[in-house]
């Protein structure tokens, strides 16, 4: 073993906290898709425009002049500029949490190098909100939720998205508009019980507030577009709610007057639209035009007092495989289209525009890149809401699952199954190079990982066998020792999520072979050949399976109540057969996932889209299923209690019997490529597309 003084803590802990007791705190590790390539940070570039009679409207975007504006370590993302660009609204995830940020910036008056922005030492950053650590006195909402979209108005009065609140009923997003007065902490929400808002804007007046909303339609399982339409209502308390475009999303204020939107077309397109909004002591809607045409997407626009009919768009173009923010000049009689992102980066996504009131800056945050010296973390460490039962972490990898001692991790790569040090040090190994899902450890040989190798989300007949993966013997200094792969199963008949059972005799995992996905238990050392038992039977899905630490159940998700329907709930059942429950489901139509048992086998870690998507998913980059997040709930179906919230799609939690400090754990084999994720894969474009319009100068 390489770094044996790094064990020492593990024993220690096992030594003082026993495992049969059950009031010891523990750790749950999941997965987020592609965190680990998010480093996003927020970046303006100034801008001018001429408005002269004589000649064509012109806009000069200083490319050279970009800035970094936040700090380069955390999550930062939606920014928004109060006044003029001498002060950044955004959100941060940083020390575990997800918070509203506002930074004094001291931007250079002429000629600024690039990055001059970070080195400045006055540069000021405060969370709005308050931090788990500060007084309860606060009367601010919790601080563990997402927050998101936030706007400042008369400088001490923020109007921002918070998941604090459980909706009332499944399915339903936890989203809704607050409004907190920041010198005392007074806290309103805006939105409606029942209703999730999205993407909200505050109008130029500050007299009235845009949000995208599902109304009390509530959701139906959208990932791509969520249908919302934009209603209205007074900042102040969120009266006069009014319904004002139908289909429509992301609104931005020109004016009181003038309100642009996204919204994806029949034709497939996203495009850009203009209302024109009569003002009285309602808003109703004069007129509303589109503003960009089909042939590329445009999206997320962003508007400003400053700059009367410019407006800020994110773009997919057949150009680029990127997507890139562009300004469009509405002033003349056709737009003109001028590029702010592609010749600066023109391999980056670049996300969520926005531009200074004064109509100096373009803002919008995009993946910092490498090569800036921060480690990338193995362990990300997420405030846990009950820090005295677990802490919680989200991992680099997919299918997460610690070794019986908890010192080594083994996860998937999809493809490659990779063991690591639970401090992270000496970085992962590949264990095996082919396609493989899941991890789960076996309790009493050591260094025995049992996987499934084969594609994921495949049919009954799909080629894929459970296997056993011998690591080495720790002490074994032979650089060549190889791991040691053994196929558990013969058929090939999609045999796949592997559980052990707690004396190590047996293993219960689903497999296809009867033409439907069924769980059967089999002889964990021989596999099928030696001894195989049928667990479940019926022409329905039944996988997942995990085998809780006490030996008396085994929970899996299954589809039986609507076979084919993409729909699963959580199960439990003894593994001689008797007992077959249902735990938790998050409605009809739901997918609640990936049962894992707690280490007394009293509640199951679980993930799920109980509380719907969190933001509009085109303000994202791809998630599959972008409502993934991370819930507990009692083996009788009592307590479910959410522990993430972002936007992002998290999944696959592993929940261990020892207590991981809650603090992050950095990988430390550095060089994986970072900023590679896809932009939203239904932003297809198409052949046969329009050309960017070059602007003309006068
Ligand atoms: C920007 O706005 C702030 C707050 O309104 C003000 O104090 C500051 O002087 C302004 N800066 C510039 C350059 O206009
Ligand atoms: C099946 O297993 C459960 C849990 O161990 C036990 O309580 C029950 O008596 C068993 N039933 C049969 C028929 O063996």
């Amino acid at each position: 073993m390489k770094n044996p003084q790094l064990r020492l803590p593990f024993f220690f802990l096992l030594l003082f906290f026993p495992l049969s007791t059950s009031s010891n705190p523990t750790t749950i590790l999941f997965t987020t898709l592609g965190r680990s390539r998010y480093g996003f940070d927020i970046f303006s570039v100034p801008f001018t425009f001429s408005s002269s009679s004589s000649c064509l409207h012109s806009i000069s975007i200083e490319h050279h002049n970009e800035l970094q504006l936040t700090d380069g370590v955390s999550v930062n993302y939606n920014g928004f500029f109060p006044s003029n660009s001498s002060s950044l609204l955004y959100i941060s995830e940083r020390n575990g949490y997800c918070n509203v940020y506002l930074d004094h910036l001291s931007l250079p008056q002429s000629s600024p190098l690039r990055r001059e922005a970070l080195q400045l030492p006055s540069r000021l950053q405060s969370p709005l909100l308050p931090t788990p650590s500060s007084s309860s006195a606060f009367r601010s909402p919790p601080p563990i939720s997402m927050k998101d979209r936030p706007s400042l108005i008369s400088g001490d009065r923020l109007i921002y998205v918070s998941t604090h609140e459980p909706s009332g009923s499944p399915r339903q997003s936890w989203v809704a508009v607050y409004s907190t007065h920041l010198p005392t902490g007074r806290t309103r929400r805006l939105t409606p019980s029942g209703v999730a808002d999205f993407s909200p804007a505050v109008s130029p007046s500050g007299r009235w507030t845009a949000v995208a909303s599902s109304g009390a339609r509530g959701w139906s399982g959208e990932v791509e577009e969520l249908s919302t339409d934009i209603y209205v209502f007074h900042t102040r308390d969120g009266s006069a709610r009014t319904k004002l475009i139908e289909h429509a999303g992301w609104p931005c204020w020109a004016e009181d007057s003038t309100l642009y939107f996204h919204r994806r077309g029949s034709d497939g397109w996203y495009s850009v639209y203009r209302a024109t909004i009569t003002v009285g002591s309602t808003l109703s809607v004069a007129s509303v035009d589109r503003i960009t045409p089909p042939g590329f997407h445009a999206f997320t626009p962003a508007a400003s007092v400053g700059a009367p009919g410019i407006v800020a768009v994110a773009t997919r173009r057949s150009a680029s495989k990127f997507r890139h923010i562009e300004l469009i000049d509405l002033r003349g009689g056709s737009n003109v289209y001028v590029e702010v992102t592609r010749p600066i980066a023109p391999y980056s996504h670049h996300l969520n525009p926005f531009i200074s009131p004064d109509a100096s800056r373009i803002g919008y945050h995009r993946c910092r890149g490498g090569g800036n010296g921060n480690p990338a973390l193995l362990l990300e460490n997420i405030k846990s809401p009950s820090p005295e039962i677990f802490s919680l972490f989200r991992i680099d990898g997919s299918f997460p699952s610690f070794s019986h001692d908890g010192a080594r991790i083994a996860y998937v790569g999809l493809p490659g199954v990779y063991v690591v040090n639970s401090d992270g040090s000496g970085g992962p190994r590949e264990i095996f190079s082919g396609n493989a899902f899941p991890t789960a450890w076996d309790w009493k040989r050591k260094g025995v990982i049992y996987t499934s190798h084969g594609p994921e989300f495949a049919s009954e007949s799909t080629r894929v066998d459970i296997i056993s993966i011998t690591l080495p013997e720790e002490d074994d200094d032979d650089e060549n020792s190889q791991p040691i792969v053994k196929k558990l199963t013969t058929g090939g008949e999609n045999n796949a999520f592997p559980s052990p059972s707690p004396d190590g005799k047996w293993v219960v995992f689903r497999s296809g072979r009867s033409g439907h996905k069924n769980l059967y238990i089999m002889d964990a050392v021989e596999g099928d050949s030696a001894a195989l038992r049928r667990l479940t039977e019926g022409p329905w899905s039944d996988t997942m399976c995990n085998w809780s630490p006490d030996g008396e159940w085994i929970a899996f998700a299954s589809d039986r109540d609507n076979p084919g329907s993409g729909s699963f709930a959580i199960y439990m059942i003894h593994p001689n057969g008797t007992g077959l429950r249902k735990v938790v489901h998050s409605g009809d139509g739901g997918r609640t996932n990936h049962p894992w048992f707690s280490p007394d086998s009293k509640s199951l870690a679980f993930t799920s889209d109980y509380a719907g998507v969190s933001a509009e998913p085109i303000s994202n980059p791809h998630h599959y299923q972008p409502y993934g997040e991370i819930f507990t709930v009692k083996i009788d179906g009592s307590d479910i209690r959410r522990l993430t919230h972002n936007s992002f799609e998290d999944g696959t939690p592993t929940w261990a019997p020892f207590f991981l400090e809650p603090s992050d754990v950095a990988e430390s084999l550095q060089g994986m490529e970072r900023c590679l994720f896809d932009d939203c894969h239904w932003l297809t474009i198409q052949a046969q597309l329009k050309q960017l319009t070059p602007a003309k100068g006068c």
